[in-house]
């Protein structure tokens, strides 16, 4: 019989399947896997091992391409872009790009301010006030990267009539991951919430970003 010593998570607590299985032997806190939980193991070893190894294939075609792309994405590294957010009223927003990235740049009502900042920061994956992520003055104006910090995708919600998910801010249908009003991770398998880039107000309606 094949044995796993499962050590406690980041957080301090014991792993799930150590939780979850209360048959499973132990000795002196050490959980006892069976070797059919062994052969699933080693097969998701496999399936993460091909997926790898796709990856290092698409690198290796994309290599070449990045190197020739290699001055203009020193330029592009430096850029700062001018938004001019006049025209994006409450409960509004817009998608835009900053070095290849899509930004999303929100107006939020003051329920959603309010939605946000009645959070439990203790229940968070992330402990972030929205004033953390906003500019003093200027809670309303909710600026981030348009990523999905789990797997890269370009969540929903900024765009009208898009699904905001189950916390009213963005929702990336993938795998199912839910970003509250101030762009918080809530639920799904994102690790974080929507970065926020460096950005600064020339004015009451111009921001800068980068
Ligand atoms: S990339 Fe967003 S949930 Fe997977």
């Amino acid at each position: 019989m094949a044995t796993v010593k499962e050590t406690a998570g980041s957080n301090g607590k014991a792993p799930q399947a150590a939780t979850t299985d209360d048959a499973a032997p132990s000795i002196d806190g050490v959980v006892l896997k069976t070797e059919g939980e062994d052969r699933v193991r080693r097969r998701d070893f496999i399936n993460i091992a091909a997926v790898s190894f796709a990856g290092i294939g698409a690198a290796a075609v994309i290599l070449p391409v990045l190197t020739t792309m290699s001055a203009s994405a020193d330029v592009l590294a430096l850029a700062s872009i001018e938004v001019d957010v006049s025209a994006i009223q409450p409960g509004q927003a817009i998608k835009t790009s900053w070095r290849k990235q899509p930004i999303f740049i929100r107006n939020l009502m003051p329920a959603e301010i309010a939605e946000a900042n009645k959070v439990d920061l203790g229940g968070l994956r992330e402990p972030q006030t929205l004033a953390e992520r906003t500019k003093p003055g200027k809670e309303n104006w909710l600026i981030t990267l348009g990523v999905c910090t789990h797997l890269g995708c370009v969540p929903l919600g900024a765009a009208a009539g898009e699904v905001k998910g189950e916390y009213g801010g963005y929702f990336c249908p993938c795998h199912g991951s839910h970003y509250d009003t101030a762009g918080r991770i809530r639920k799904g398998p994102a690790p974080l919430n929507l970065e926020v880039p460096e950005f600064s107000f020339l004015s009451d309606t111009i921001v800068k970003i980068g």
